[in-house]
């Protein structure tokens, strides 16, 4: 295996070898691969950026959420959508195979388990994946507050991860648009009552989904004065800082008049939701 570390940060290139490759259920796959150095250095909410073939295509990197790492086993995972040309390339790695990875990438979830606050992760469709690995996290360290997730898609078969929360024995709400699973609605519904129900202690919520989702899970914050990290999801084509194709405006401390640029993939991909230009 070629292993290339970089200076400035802990971060890995990596020949990873496939160690499993599953089909969930339609075109969402899990993929496990080995790569010792990433699994240990990775937190949640951090990504890889992975390259299929040995030729000129497809000529960039595409980044993809750790679902899971096992610094134990020395193993690293991503849950994927079988869609375009580069995922549906990903989908023909068998075991044994390897896969040029770069990770682990980018600033996680921060998270603190001390406060006596309910942690709420809402996940929109493929959005689910970095989730999965901060709750993970979250329920195994000391944390003794509640954990929920709300888990949201168009429709049931679009919903990710939905056995594996359901393993970590935390509250699960499932919301569909159409209502074949869970609650009829939006995961901002679910969430809305969550932060005005005056009953329950205060909250920190941490989202994953289309920007869109993500916008309205940071005006909903906002108004209920609750602090939430949201991940972005933009182009990456490097994912390392160089090529400025993942740009996104930022409020300079605090001031949402003054805006500058950041680049999502080594400041983020996860900001404070109220810092984010949401245009
Ligand atoms: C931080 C982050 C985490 C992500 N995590 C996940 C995850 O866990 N699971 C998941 O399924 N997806 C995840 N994604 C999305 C994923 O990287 C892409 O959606 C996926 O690679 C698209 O693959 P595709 O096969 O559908 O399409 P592709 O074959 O990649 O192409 C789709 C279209 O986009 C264009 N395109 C592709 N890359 C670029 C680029 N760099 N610049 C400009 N145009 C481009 C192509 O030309 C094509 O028209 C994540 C994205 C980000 C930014
Ligand atoms: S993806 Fe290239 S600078 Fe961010």
């Amino acid at each position: 295996m070629t292993t290339v570390e970089y200076a400035t940060a802990r971060r890995f290139e990596v020949n990873a070898v496939v160690i499993s490759h599953t089909r969930i259920v339609n075109n969402e796959y899990l993929l496990v691969l080995h790569a010792p150095q990433i699994a240990e250095a990775a937190q949640p909410g951090q990504f890889l950026e992975v390259l299929t073939g040995d030729n000129y295509s497809p000529l960039l990197r595409r980044p993809f959420s750790i679902f899971n790492a096992d610094s134990k086993a020395g193993t690293i995972s991503i849950v994927y959508l079988a869609r375009g040309s580069f995922t549906s390339g990903l989908a023909r790695l068998s075991a044994g195979s390897q896969l040029s990875t770069i990770g682990p990438l980018g600033c996680g979830y921060r998270w603190e388990s001390s406060h006596p606050i309910r942690h709420i992760l809402v996940a929109g469709g493929i959005g689910a994946p970095p989730l999965h690995f901060l709750a993970q996290a979250i329920c195994g360290s000391r944390n003794e507050h509640p954990v929920v997730v709300i888990n949201g898609a168009r429709t049931e078969e679009l919903l990710v991860g939905i056995k594996e929360f359901s393993d970590l024995n935390l509250e699960v709400r499932l919301v569909t648009d159409d209502g074949s699973a869970g609650r009829k609605g939006r995961v901002v519904d679910e969430l809305h009552e969550m932060l005005t129900d005056e009953l329950k202690p205060a909250a920190q919520v941490y989202a994953c989904g289309p920007m869109a989702m993500l916008k309205a899970v940071a005006q909903i914050t906002r108004t209920c004065r609750t602090p939430c990290q949201v991940s972005v999801e933009t182009a990456m084509p490097c994912g390392i800082g160089i090529c400025m194709g993942c740009t996104i405006g930022i409020a300079v401390d605090g001031d949402n008049v003054h805006k500058r640029l950041a680049l999502a993939c080594t400041e983020g991909p996860v900001f404070d939701a109220s810092a984010v230009d949401w245009g």
